[in-house]
């Protein structure tokens, strides 16, 4: 299968990222033609700091190779130097229904957490994401839960190119981790983790021990004090349970037999270690490739020549479908 997934540099990628996205990634690229994607163009419809964006670029391919992808198997590149992005989502904006754009949850909330920047670019985004899946002619796209509703919108834009000019899109599936699709915020476990907001609620993959275990010995926990799963009754403890399980491959059930009789507190600190071991080697390899930058910027041209042979082949076709040849 040819599968395509992408997150925005926008600094402080948090393990949400990791375990809704990233991790997935890692055992797709055996068995399939993965491509992954650092979408600056994605990035730059909330506001930022331009000088802020080619380091956050090459943090994100810094956490995408700490992670375990790897630039022999699957491609690797940044979306603005893929012309073609662009292009396509121009293209695919024509036959994009401005109603489908408005019921898109992700849209309304940025809006509300950015009054004053709601751009075009910002109500466009689906459509570029649709452009950035149906370019390569991708049929999976692994990604958290909230991006479900966008991997539809492009199978809906898929359809509708195929019916109105010829088939040449297959019409992509999300791909949905069974467990982490939504990891909580640490201090309001009903609100998704999220690198917007205060960097008490999250865990940064690059974030200190001492960070790590202050964050997690202070994330809101239940009334009640036994370590038990139950998101409705328990949604603190469930969320760190989660967490545990997905980082070291133990079931919640039988987490909750290691913790029986213990409290709150021994288990936190049990959580800490565990993350602060996991994260080790995302700390040690952000630092060693922040002295490489040349051999980084080498596999994001690479991948991007990799990418723009599949791009512009897409392109062809498309450009002939719609008349513009
Ligand atoms: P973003 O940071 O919004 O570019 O997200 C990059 C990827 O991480 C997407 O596939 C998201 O669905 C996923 N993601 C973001 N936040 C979370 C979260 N709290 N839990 C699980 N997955 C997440
Ligand atoms: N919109 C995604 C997010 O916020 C990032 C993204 C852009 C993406 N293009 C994509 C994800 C294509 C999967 C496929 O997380």
């Amino acid at each position: 299968m040819r599968i395509f997934s992408g997150i925005r540099p926008t600094g402080g990628l948090h393990i949400g990222n990791y375990l809704g996205a990233i991790k997935q990634w890692i055992a797709l690229q055996e068995k399939n033609e993965c491509v992954f994607c650092i979408v600056d163009l994605h990035a730059i419809t909330t506001p930022y700091e331009p000088k802020e964006l080619q380091k956050n670029i090459l943090e994100a391919t810094a956490i995408y190779l700490a992670a375990g992808i790897d630039p022999e198997k699957s491609i690797i590149f940044v979306q603005s130097e893929v012309k073609e992005h662009a292009e396509l989502a121009w293209l695919l904006g024509t036959i994009t229904p401005m109603g489908e754009l408005s019921r898109m949850t992700q849209f309304k909330e940025k809006s509300k957490q950015h009054k004053d920047y709601i751009n075009a670019g910002l109500f466009n985004y689906p459509v570029l994401m649709a452009a950035d899946i149906l370019l390569y002619k991708s049929q999976a796209v692994p990604v958290g839960k909230d991006q479900e509703q966008h991997v539809e919108l492009a199978r809906t834009i898929a359809k509708k190119f195929n019916l109105n000019f010829g088939k040449i899109f297959p019409e992509p599936e999300t791909i949905l981790p069974k467990v982490g699709a939504k990891i909580m915020s640490l201090t309001d476990p009903k609100k998704k983790m999220s690198k917007s907001d205060d960097p008490k609620s999250c865990i940064s993959l690059f974030d200190s021990p001492e960070d790590i275990q202050k964050k997690i010995m202070s994330a809101e926990t239940d009334s009640g004090k036994e370590i038990i799963y139950n998101v409705t009754k328990k949604p603190g403890i469930s969320n760190l349970l989660t967490i545990y399980s997905l980082l070291t491959d133990k079931s919640t059930q039988e987490l909750e037999k290691q913790f029986k009789g213990k409290g709150y507190g021994d288990f936190k600190k049990a959580l800490a270690k565990v993350l602060i071991d996991y994260l080790e080697p995302f700390r040690r390899k952000q630092k060693e490739l922040q002295t490489r930058d040349v051999y980084v910027k080498d596999i994001l041209n690479k991948g991007a020549s990799r990418a723009r042979i599949i791009a512009q082949s897409t392109m062809q076709e498309v450009r002939e479908k719609m008349g513009l040849i």
